[in-house]
């Protein structure tokens, strides 16, 4: 008995563990964000900043939280807030920790929804839903699908009973623990990159054939052009760093308390080195190779490039990929639907599973709480976050939950661990809980960056995306700072976020009634959000507490 428990709490091969990481990194990110990141901020003039970030932030975070994981097993802790507690001095550590399970559960809530969204165009692209419609059709099944309740999907409420399938699914395989993770990552992560890679070839080969009579211009080319042709003045650009560095954290998984608690599983003497580097890379090669080379060239292919850079956005794959995957016929329109949304299904599955386990592992570890009490509780914190962001998407719920538990929560996590890893547990003790039993030698300039470089970078992040200047146009800002005339804030910095200073001013600005209930309405739900996250934080904050009354008491025994 007692062995058996013990080989459910370790990973069961290297390969199993390193794609179930690898399953963890890539994710909706790769698909879906990283595109339209990159069109956003200029295609070629992204990619450099993109690079760099991914070796003097990515990688670095990576060492960290992978050491940071393997070092809190080695005393039987499994989250974060106590993994920081054994390697910070004080008692303010455990809490900062809270944000490890925290952010897992608020990004899970809206995650699992777009996971629902790919599983159900899944099943209707094998029904043929979309067989025959118009580029405005297909659209219009988008939106009334995330306004629910409205019958062109045939099925009342699919969204809704979607999602808690979906849920569902990711509580079962989780009650099942590491093993079931692993079986996932092994079925999901190669059936992803099979998927990717066909889709990816029929992109690029699709040459000058898609052009359309509306878009007689367009050539798939002109997509991989814009993103492939490096443009060196973007280096000088803060947006463009800023936007690089958020895509990074986010598709690395980095700052979520992820990666600490798949790596706590590890041996003591296991490799971390190698392994953070192997499953970093896998990411990015599904990112840059695979995910720059299937919805924008596609897109590019048919509608031209210009279409594509005003309307580059997240519903972009499901609002115009159905249409687009019909121009081939209807065989291969269907196989393309399957593959396509059936790759970011798996993709979406093996990371919504990762966020599950920083909660279980804390609540084994303080409570004695079992896999399946874990992974039910889990489903129902996620399911009590997540019901608002399906029946409010349209109302900004989702949005909410994506910019303070996905992106600000990620990137204030990062800085604190990463002043905590090399400035109060120590670079020299780091250094050696990164090379301790590694396959590969670290170079040594590692150290210097994951001491100087790295939390200084994070810190300029955020205190750029605290006060991001009007127009994200620093340079203007900085003189009119100089000469006196003050600094006028963005409607996108966390600042002007805090107090929705953007939806107040529409507000104001409000021309008709329905207009002014709309975006009341909208107010409404973000507070609505927002206290929903908050007291999400409360609630762990408080277990965190408790769970270490209980060790104190355990102790003085
Ligand atoms: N890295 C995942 C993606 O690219 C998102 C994710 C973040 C997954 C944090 C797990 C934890 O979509």
């Amino acid at each position: 008995m007692e062995k058996k428990t013990l080989a459910k709490d370790a990973w069961g091969s290297r390969l199993g563990l390193i794609l179930a990481m690898a399953g963890n990194a890539v994710g909706l990110g790769n698909f879906l964000r990283f595109p339209v990141q990159a069109v956003q901020n200029g295609g070629g003039a992204f990619i450099i900043p993109y690079l760099v970030c991914f070796l003097v932030m990515g990688i670095p975070l990576l060492f960290i939280e992978w050491s940071s994981g393997r070092f809190g097993g080695k005393y039987g802790n499994h989250s974060t807030p106590f993994i920081l507690d054994t390697m910070g001095k004080g008692s303010l550590w455990k809490y900062i920790g809270v944000f490890g399970i925290f952010t897992n559960i608020a990004v899970v809530a809206y995650y699992t929804y777009i996971e629902t969204w790919s599983l159900s165009y899944v099943l209707h692209t094998m029904l043929g839903t979309f067989e025959g419609m118009s580029q405005t059709q297909v659209a219009q099944f988008f939106d009334s699908y995330i306004s629910i309740g409205s019958n062109s999907t045939g099925i009342p409420y699919e969204p809704v009973i979607f999602y808690v399938l979906v849920l569902a699914l990711n509580v079962y395989i989780l009650s099942k623990g590491l093993g079931g993770i692993e079986k996932a990552a092994k079925i999901g992560m190669p059936l992803l990159i099979l998927f990717g890679i066909i889709l990816a070839v029929k992109a690029l080969t699709l040459g000058e054939s898609g052009r359309s009579i509306e878009f007689p211009d367009a050539s798939a080319w002109d997509g991989l052009n814009f993103l492939w042709t490096p443009q060196f003045d973007s280096l000088l650009n803060p947006k463009v760093w800023f936007a690089a560095a958020g895509q990074i954290f986010f598709t690395l998984s980095v700052g979520m308390g992820t990666i600490q608690c798949y790596a706590s599983y590890l041996r003591a003497n296991d490799d971390v080195a190698l392994n953070a580097v192997s499953a970093g890379f896998m990411n990015e090669f599904v990112e840059v190779v695979l995910g720059s080379s299937i919805v924008i060239p596609i897109a590019a292919g048919f509608l031209g490039l210009d279409w594509v850079l005003e309307n580059a956005g997240f519903g972009m794959a499901f609002q115009t990929m159905p249409f687009l995957f019909q121009q081939w016929g209807t065989t291969m329109a269907m196989f393309s639907g399957v593959f396509w949304f059936g790759l970011l299904f798996f993709a979406g599955i093996t990371s919504s599973l990762a966020m599950g386990t920083p909660w279980m592992g804390f609540m084994k570890d303080e409570f004695g709480w079992g896999m399946k009490r874990g992974a039910w509780s889990f489903g129902l914190l996620a399911l009590i976050m997540g019901l608002p962001t399906v029946f409010y998407y349209h109302l900004g719920v989702f949005d909410e939950y994506d910019y303070w538990g996905g992106t600000v929560s990620l990137v204030l996590f990062a800085l604190l661990e990463s002043v905590l890893f090399s400035w109060i547990f120590g670079i020299n003790r780091g250094w050696q809980e990164i090379t301790d039993g590694a396959d590969i030698k670290v170079p040594n300039v590692f150290k210097f960056i994951i001491k100087y470089v790295t939390p200084f970078l994070l810190l300029l992040v955020f205190i750029g995306a605290l006060v991001t200047p009007q127009g994200n146009d620093w340079t203007t800002n900085i003189n009119n700072l100089l000469s006196g005339q003050g600094w006028e804030l963005d409607n996108g910095s966390i600042i002007r976020k805090l107090s929705l200073y953007e939806l107040k001013s529409q507000l104001t600005e409000a021309k008709s009634a329905t207009d002014r209930d709309l975006i009341e309405d909208k107010v409404f739900y973000a507070n609505f959000a927002r206290i929903q996250l908050v007291v999400l934080f409360l609630f762990i904050t408080m277990l965190v507490h408790i769970a270490n009354i209980k060790r104190t008491k355990l102790l003085a025994k």
